[in-house]
């Protein structure tokens, strides 16, 4: 069976099939520009346009930015607000004309580096947490996950942490290691305060530096950078749709709108 992992961020769609024994790339990954607006129709075309690169294929995973619950996405902080409420398994199972199973964007990258990366072989508690366009954050018990935890958007002091400490802000507000990495460590101790996970293990693209920041960093927790690094997500959504038939996320949809009374 061949599956595909596509990884909706917020600059890039990107995808590739994935060997989801390994944990590693089959090819070298596509990549289209995210479109802005970030509408669920260009969307789903940018994605459509990654998988047709690739040829024949069994099932694809789709990670997206936002919650995701049996397959329909439930917010869209840094996408367009047609996402609210889409029901994206089934508008991806449609337009690909394969089963597609959609699921929250750090909680792949966290499948992912549990699976095979930097979270290998770790029990407890384990926390993913990806810096970039928003803050994504994962969480595990013994390798499983607890899907959707919107921990990006804690508060600290006043304001949601992810416009405090995402890479993104580091960027838009040219913050120096030596300004950015204090936010970082607010954030990470606020985090350690409420769930005291054993080990933290730091996403996102800007997670390639982290010999740049993590000396900057007092924490308890240990810290790890993320292992996978760009292909996270890509491997976690494809392992995803091995698991998690897009059958059920559809089929999950349609009860879940017919009960509120939406179709
Ligand atoms: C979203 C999360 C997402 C994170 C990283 C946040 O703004 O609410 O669902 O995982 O950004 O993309």
């Amino acid at each position: 069976m061949t599956i595909l992992g596509i990884d909706i961020g917020g600059s890039g769609v990107k995808g590739a099939p994935v060997d989801t024994v390994r944990g590693e790339l089959l090819e070298e990954r596509f990549r289209v520009p995210t479109p802005q607006p970030a509408t669920v129709e260009s969307v789903v075309e940018a994605v459509a346009e990654v998988a047709e690169k690739f040829g024949d294929y069994d099932r694809v995973g789709i990670t997206f930015p936002g919650v995701v619950v049996d397959g329909v996405t439930r917010s869209a902080a840094n996408v367009d607000k047609s996402w609210l409420n889409a029901p994206a398994a089934r508008l991806f199972t449609e337009r690909l004309g394969k089963p597609a199973t959609v699921l929250n964007d750090a909680d792949a990258a966290g499948a992912a580096e549990v699976a095979f990366g930097a979270g290998r072989d770790q029990s407890g508690l384990i926390m993913m947490v990806t810096l970039g366009t928003g803050i994504g954050t994962a969480l595990f018990l013994d390798g499983v996950l607890i899907p959707n935890t919107e921990l990006g958007h804690l508060e600290i002091d006043g304001r949601d942490a992810e416009l405090l400490a995402s890479d993104r802000i580091r960027e838009a507000k040219e913050l120096s290691w030596d300004h950015w990495a204090p936010r970082v460590e607010k954030y990470l101790r606020h985090v350690e305060m409420l769930l005291a996970p054993r080990l933290f293990i730091i996403g996102g693209g800007v997670s390639k530096k982290s010999e740049k920041f993590f000396p900057l960093i007092d924490i308890r927790t240990p810290m790890v950078a993320a292992t996978l690094l760009n292909n996270a997500g890509i491997i976690g959504a494809a392992v995803s749709a091995e698991q998690h038939p897009a059958s059920l996320q559809v089929d999950a949809a349609a009860q879940a709108a017919k009960s509120e009374g939406t179709e």
